[in-house]
């Protein structure tokens, strides 16, 4: 018999029992989602200011992309790439001609979009540049957040993630973020293959880099002939203001990681794009997925980034964006309680005024979840606000007038 429980309390608890304890949720229990809003159990209305970490850019459950999933789910959902299904290769030119590459490989889960790029990387390192066999190294930013995998926290500077986990994998560098010259030394390594970054550190804070530092860092490699590897899987797919973080310095990675919005929030979809010098030195049985290309995915993918470009999401994101700083900003003004405010489009943060290692930024998450807003804290005192991009100027306003209220009364 199917068992229904109505309770917060009872349900969390149940969670708390029968799962692992590796997250730590803002006690709330949603079960309903639509466009900018979520709602809990008890009918309480919330704007979703996290968006399921930038997964649901175009808005909890938009009616198009749900359609495709349902479409497409009374049709046939999973073949393998053992065979070839009538969706995929109209996925794969539509992705490929929209982000101007020559092919695209098709995953799941971002952490897997990263390990893809990196496969993909050292393969062209070995067949093409010539780095001599198990001697590529990749580089990758301090703070850094890429995923969960061996291979991701292998590359995480962060002990949260890191410690107890080893031993770690080898061929890695780590530099500092937004440092030309430590690219540049690092770069005189012969075997660098490739340079892996957050064109904006999205997990550890929206940490922004100054102007210009994403072309320099691209010509660097160019002249180093190592690859320029972008993961924008958080702030790509029109999360930042542009379609991708990239286009705002016009750099056009060698490779590129997408994921989370890549399905609207439905299921796991990521993509790695790269022209063909670089993916055809893939062979068929080097590497692949179960899921990855199937129907569903690809039918539901292409809607998803159909939906992006239709609803002009990037330039609403724009929009939208520099009103949030520019009302945060004047808040912070009005308080010690934020330090400041930054961000590019609708990924934005504001950093508490208090030790990251306070209890504060969750405590004034809990708070706004008492009054309506969902947001959760990410690296101790930083708190990040990404809306669904479809959000409208007048609903900002009413949730920015929310969460002036709380700070100010917090
Ligand atoms: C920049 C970046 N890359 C990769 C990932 C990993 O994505 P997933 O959790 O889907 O594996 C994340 C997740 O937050 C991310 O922010």
């Amino acid at each position: 018999m199917t068992r229904y429980l109505t309770n917060t309390e009872e349900l969390i608890a149940l969670e708390n029992q029968y799962s692992a304890h590796n997250y730590h949720p803002i006690p709330v229990v949603l079960n309903r989602g639509e466009g900018i809003y979520v709602w809990d159990i008890d009918g309480k209305r919330y704007f979703d200011f996290l968006s399921a970490y930038s997964a649901v850019n175009q808005g909890h459950c938009h009616p198009k992309i749900i359609q495709s999933l349902v479409d497409q789910a009374k049709n046939l959902t999973l073949t393998s790439r053992a065979f070839h299904n009538e969706v995929f290769g109209l996925y794969a030119e539509f992705i490929t001609k929209l982000f101007k590459y020559d092919k695209v490989l098709p995953m799941n889960t971002g952490v897997e979009g990263g390990e893809s790029a990196i496969k993909l990387c050292r393969k062209w390192a070995y067949t093409v540049k010539g780095i001599p066999e198990n001697k590529a190294k990749i580089l990758f930013c301090q703070n850094n957040f890429w995923g969960r995998t061996l291979a991701a926290i292998s590359s995480s500077t962060d002990p949260t993630s890191k410690n107890h986990f080893g031993p770690y994998m080898p061929g890695y560098e780590i530099i500092p973020y937004d440092d030309l010259e430590a690219l540049e030394t690092s770069l005189q390594d012969p075997h660098v293959a490739g340079f892996m970054l957050e064109p904006i550190q999205g997990e550890a804070g929206v940490i922004v880099p100054r102007d210009g530092y994403l072309k320099k860092a691209y010509q660097l490699c160019k002249e180093r002939n190592v690859l320029f590897i972008a993961d924008e899987v958080q702030t790509g797919l029109a999360r930042t203001g542009k379609m991708l973080a990239c286009d705002y310095e016009e750099v056009h990675p060698d490779i590129l990681i997408l994921g989370k919005a890549l399905s609207g929030g439905t299921i796991p979809v990521s993509a790695v794009l790269a022209n063909d010098e670089i993916m055809l030195t893939l062979k068929p049985g080097q590497h692949g997925s179960t899921f990855g290309g199937n129907p569903l995915a690809s039918a539901v993918a292409k809607t998803a980034l159909q939906v992006i470009v239709d609803e002009q999401l990037a330039k609403n994101s724009f929009h939208i964006g520099s009103l949030f700083r520019t009302k945060m900003e004047t808040i912070c003004q009005k308080t010690d309680l934020i330090q400041s405010v930054r961000g590019k489009g609708l990924l934005n943060a504001i950093v508490v005024n208090d030790s990251p290692d306070s209890e504060t930024a969750l405590d004034l998450c809990i708070a706004l979840k008492n009054k309506g807003i969902l947001a959760k804290p990410t690296h101790g005192n930083i708190i990040r606000f990404a809306p669904p991009l479809v959000i409208r100027e007048e609903e900002l306003n009413e949730a920015l007038q929310i969460i002036e209220d709380t700070i100010l009364r917090f």
